[in-house]
């Protein structure tokens, strides 16, 4: 099977950034959201992107005119009837995800694949949902999209060998290094990091130190690019707490427990980099302030 036309749904941090690398590729790209303003942040942060790499001489000016020519946008979710494979990157919580694969099991052709970019749902589970489950796979991205090298793949119980093959070839175009895991709770990447970020949202809750030098700790003392707070920050801290939550229920462990503190900053709607405040601060065009 051959993949031409891919189908991307949710535009927000997760989708605009693969919708990018797709369309890069040189795949013919449908990016889909509930709402036209969820579109136009979409795009702008793929032009912003693309800008970049043209300032750094990775891509050329005409690359970046061509590359936004191929990414269609689009609320209606029927427009995906002709894609070949579909990157599901909406919010992460199981109702919302089943609602979107039911709808998208019936609408797309029958060869289609389908694919989430869960950070923790179980694919076995989405893949039922979606009528195909031997064409169902999960396909985990890295934020930022355009940057980061993994995309994790995540074959459900009655996934097809071939879709595997079919999933790991389009990564390989879009220049990452795929590498599969097994359907377990948070796979390998957010069983590992998970923990430590909320350990360190309980260090700070508990006064060990101040952000700074929790951040300061990992960075400086275990090389971490990022400190554990200024990335929780980054990846949203709705989706931190949807992931722990999926990590405590699957392993039923107290280690899983999510700290009370992310809690309270989700109810407060203090989401990290996307609403502008998390852990720190930031200005509209997401650059740390405070
Ligand atoms: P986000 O909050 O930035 O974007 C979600 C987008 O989905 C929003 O634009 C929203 O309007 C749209 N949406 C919600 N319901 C929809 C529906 N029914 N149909 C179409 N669009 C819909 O979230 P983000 O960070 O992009 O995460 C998306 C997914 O990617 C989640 O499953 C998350 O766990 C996963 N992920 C997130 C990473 C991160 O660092 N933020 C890393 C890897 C995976």
């Amino acid at each position: 099977m051959e993949v031409r036309k891919i189908g991307v749904v949710g535009a927000g941090q997760m989708g605009s950034g693969i919708a990018q690398v797709a369309a890069q590729a040189g795949f013919e790209v449908v990016l889909v959201d509930v709402a036209e303003s969820f579109l136009e942040r979409g795009l702008k942060a793929i032009q912003r992107s693309l800008g970049k790499f043209v300032e750094k001489g990775r891509i050329a000016p005409q690359d970046l005119e061509a590359t936004l020519g191929r990414i269609r946008t689009t609320v209606v979710l029927g427009d995906l009837a002709e894609a070949d494979l579909i990157v599901e990157a909406i919010v992460e919580d199981e109702g919302e995800k089943r609602r979107l694969f039911e709808r998208l099991g019936s609408l797309v052709k029958p060869e289609a694949i389908l694919a989430s970019n869960t950070s923790s749902i179980p694919i076995t589970a989405l893949a039922r949902y979606s009528g195909r489950p031997e064409r169902f796979i999960g396909m985990h991205f890295f934020n930022p999209v355009p940057l980061m090298q993994l995309v994790e793949v995540i074959r459900g119980e009655l996934t097809s060998e071939e879709t595997r093959d079919v999933v790991v070839e389009v990564a390989r175009r879009m220049g990452k290094t795929p590498l599969e895991v097994q359907d377990y709770p948070g796979f390998v990447s957010n069983r590992l990091l998970m923990p430590m970020i909320n350990e360190a949202i309980e260090a700070l809750r508990e006064g060990v130190a101040t952000k700074e030098a929790i951040d300061g700790v990992m960075r400086l003392g275990m090389n971490h690019p990022m400190g554990p707070l200024e990335l929780a920050d980054l990846i949203g801290l709705d989706t931190c707490l949807a992931i722990m939550e999926v990590l405590h229920r699957g392993f039923g462990d107290d280690k899983y427990r999510p700290s009370p503190l992310l809690r309270r900053m989700v109810q407060a709607g203090l989401l990290g980099r996307k609403t502008g405040r998390g852990f720190y601060t930031y200005d509209e065009k997401g650059n740390k302030v405070g």
